[in-house]
């Protein structure tokens, strides 16, 4: 029974309690805060400046160390590991940190805990595919019990850059090309990483990266320069930044790349103008990989102590890897470069997120924990349940899919990728084991058992060129080089295989080396002979499912106009295989939608769905002499096994309040016999703005099931706050004004439409 029909004595009482409640909570915060100021305070005032600036380094294990890693511990000159990854390592360290040194302060252990930690979830983008803060937040949470379990306690995630270029390599570790979709992704990693409390054990720090713009690099490659309107900055890259720092984020990174001239790891402007000063960010932020001994590249710092002085200076708090803090900025206080106060801000801002972990209390990896932990039923789950809401149908035509188990002989399984493990997980699963992972064949063969006759054949095999990763342990095995005998015959193999069988599952796509850092690609083309063999299997006349595993938008026009069925699985993880044999059979029915619109050529890149329009706005196909500028699939796209349809689009005012909410109501309609998932998605244009605005922007969605059968109504909010804009002309900040248009829809092209009005 709500308060409100209890009685209104009630109410007042519930009321009333409330607020003790607040107020409590708020006198306990400040007092913690306050406890926390006067620990890190008096612990201050013990330090020598030599024994600060060791706080401000990062050690990485692989890197090549100055002195050995136990000394530099004892010699008080290191505040945090990267990569060292052992519970007993890990609690060695601590325990000369903690017992040897003069100020016992504890180490911080630090991992790119990207997408999972041992049990590897879908990749980021492909969470951002499932369209479901709820479903990202409960996997980073996982991944967050299992790095605090061996004693890792700060993720280098979540990667919240937007990218609307599908030739960087790093759009896999983000949630792709929209803000909105980018602020909901990221605030729900925030709180999955460090939960409600940053000292509850199994809570770590998150750190918000790379501030700022970094998915903008020229030509989508990697490192290169970013050169991006305020326009552009303040409403499309830095909104994710802002939500995840909104939600609480204890950490951020600085960027590799220079942004608008000046290199992102030694920009005031970013670090402190809008992050610290317009933001109000209290906490500590760290370098990227060797970023500061690169502002001498960059054509920026003259020698490493110019270039420790500018990076401190600009509010890099923390140097990763790379020893110019340590070498230099003792140096640079002498000579009146760095202030003490600096170095202090800095030092203050490392130990207080100790402090929050509690690890001046209990710096330990818990005994027992990772055993526990590490690939626990409860994590394959929930790793299952992720890859299963990611994956994205792009095709289904005469619903080839699902497979029917009891009408099928047999099946061929075709494609290296079917059978890699490095594959399934993905880049960044630097944690992750190939002897956890299930790959797609694994996944079949265990779903089908004896009752259908499962052949695979390998078919193309890509050329892994120099791939390698740093973790021996993950480094993909490099077929020989195969000669052009050798990939004839598995050529006709697959074929073969395929002819025998009643239906062919061809999986294919970009191996993970591909994707991720370093790895910007030319083409957006299925590598190698793919497509070669995807033609001649459909010549078979077989009925085909082609299953992706990609971190970026493919062209793969030819197989949406020719392949029945294809299933975008992204880089599914540790139980991808399962989870993609739950789809081809039935057990689980496609829900995700595209985070990021898909070209139909490389030279559409970069392609988004929410540009402003100049010329023949109406028109936008004749764009290009050479071909349609319409996506091959747009952003927000994404079939289900079920048939959801979604109208009756209902607006609860035709007026909105400057910081006021209506709301957008349609209902749903599952005309098929199969429950299933539909993502309403709320689009936005603003007719009239004093700069120009695009020409429709996401401003609301939910995910929701509709059972097989039934109608269901759904209620979008859309707050005015979403409307505000950051204007060119004004160049502030505005509420939105005038007419708006809305549509509500299944992707970017919705075409249910109406209108309101909002007036300051
Ligand atoms: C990447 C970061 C990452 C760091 C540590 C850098 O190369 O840009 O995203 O957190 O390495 O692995």
């Amino acid at each position: 029974m709500t308060a409100a029909r209890r009685g209104p004595r009630y109410l007042l009482l519930t009321v009333l309690l409330s607020l003790v409640t607040l107020v409590s909570r708020a006198q306990n915060d400040s007092s913690s805060e306050a406890a926390m100021h006067r620990f890190v305070s008096g612990l201050m005032s013990k330090m020598t400046l030599e024994e600060k600036i060791g706080q401000m380094s990062q050690i990485a294990q692989h890197a090549p160390p100055l002195i050995p890693h136990e000394e530099s511990v004892r010699q008080e000159q290191v505040g945090s590991f990267l990569f060292v990854r052992d519970p007993q390592e890990i609690n060695r360290l601590q325990h000369i940190a903690v017992d040897e040194t003069r100020l016992h302060i504890p180490l911080i252990f630090g991992f790119d805990v990207v997408h999972g930690y041992r049990t590897i979830f879908p990749i980021p983008l492909a969470l951002a595919a499932s369209w479901d803060p709820t479903l990202e937040e409960s996997a980073q949470h996982m991944a967050a019990r299992e790095a605090a379990a061996v004693g890792i306690r700060w993720t280098f995630a979540p990667m919240v850059d937007i990218a609307r270029d599908a030739r960087w390599g790093r759009i896999m570790e983000g949630a792709g090309e929209d803000p909105y979709l980018g602020q909901r992704m990221a605030e729900a990693q925030v709180r999955g990483f460090q939960g409600t409390d940053l000292s509850s054990p199994d809570s770590i720090l998150a750190c918000v990266k790379h501030f700022a713009a970094y998915g903008a690099v020229a030509g989508g490659r990697d490192y290169d320069e970013v050169d991006v309107s305020d326009n552009l900055l303040q409403n499309v890259y830095l909104p994710p930044f802002h939500a995840a720092e909104k939600a609480g984020a204890a950490t951020f990174m600085a960027a590799y790349m220079n942004f608008n001239g000046i290199p992102a790891s030694g920009d005031r402007y970013l670090l402190d103008d809008i992050l610290r000063k317009d933001w109000g960010f209290r906490g500590l932020v760290v370098s990227d990989w060797e970023t500061i001994p690169n502002l001498r590249t960059h054509g920026f710092a003259a020698d490493d102590a110019d270039a420790a002085a500018r990076a401190v200076n600009a509010g890099v708090d923390m140097e990763m890897t790379s020893h110019v803090y340590l070498q230099n900025l003792a140096a640079d206080v002498k000579a009146g470069k760095v202030s003490e106060r600096t170095i202090d801000d800095s030092v203050r801002r490392i130990l207080e997120a100790k402090y929050k972990l509690g690890l001046f209390k209990d710096p330990y990896a818990p005994q027992g924990a990772a055993e526990r932990e590490l690939v626990s039923p409860a994590q394959r789950q929930a790793a299952r349940d992720a890859a299963e809401r990611t994956a994205v149908l792009l095709r289904n035509e005469g619903d080839l899919l699902p497979l029917r188990q009891s009408s099928l002989h047999s099946i061929a399984v075709v494609g290296a990728l079917a059978d890699s493990k490095a594959d399934t997980m993905g880049s960044w699963s630097l944690a992750g084991h190939y002897d956890d992972t299930v790959t797609i064949l694994e996944g079949i063969r265990a779903k089908l058992g004896s009752s259908v006759d499962v052949r695979f054949a390998r078919g193309v095999e890509l050329d892994r060129g120099s791939e390698s990763i740093f973790d021996p342990q993950f480094a993909s095995p490099k077929p020989t080089l195969l000669t052009q005998q050798q990939k004839d015959a598995a050529f006709a193999e697959a074929l073969d295989t395929i002819q025998q069988c009643d239906v062919a599952v061809l999986v294919m796509g970009e191996l993970q080396s591909m994707n991720g850092e370093r790895a910007s690609r030319q083409s957006l083309d299925l590598p190698g002979d793919q497509e070669k063999l995807l033609e001649a299997a459909i010549a078979t006349g077989k009925p085909l499912v082609l299953v992706l595993l990609t971190g970026r938008p493919l062209t793969i026009n030819w197989a949406a106009a020719h392949v029945p069925a294809i299933l975008n699985a992204w880089y599914p993880g540790t139980e991808g295989g399962h989870a993609v044999a739950d789809l081809l059979f039935g057990d689980a029915n496609p829900g995700g939608k595209l985070p990021i619109t898909w070209p139909r050529s490389v030279g559409q890149e970069p392609l988004y769905y929410n540009p402003t329009l100049s010329q023949i706005p109406n028109d936008r196909d004749t764009m290009y002499w050479d071909g349609s500028n319409a996506p091959l699939y747009p952003f927000g796209y994404g079939l289900s096994y079920s048939k959801i349809s979604i109208g009756g689009l209902k607006l609860s005012a035709e007026k909105l309040q400057p910081g006021g909410t209506l709301s957008a109501t349609v209902t749903l309609q599952n005309s098929s016999q199969r429950d299933g998932d539909q993502v309403v998605q709320l689009y936005v244009h603003q007719r009239a703005g004093s700069a120009a605005r695009p020409v429709r922007e996401l401003k609301g969605f939910e995910r929701v099931t509709v059972e097989a059968g039934q109608t269901r109504t759904v209620t979008i909010p859309l707050h005015a706050d979403d409307l505000r804009y950051w204007s060119a002309t004004t160049r502030r900040w505005e509420e939105g004004s005038g007419t708006f248009d809305v549509w509500v829809g299944d992707s970017s092209a919705a075409v249910d439409h109406t209108t309101f009005v909002e007036q300051p």
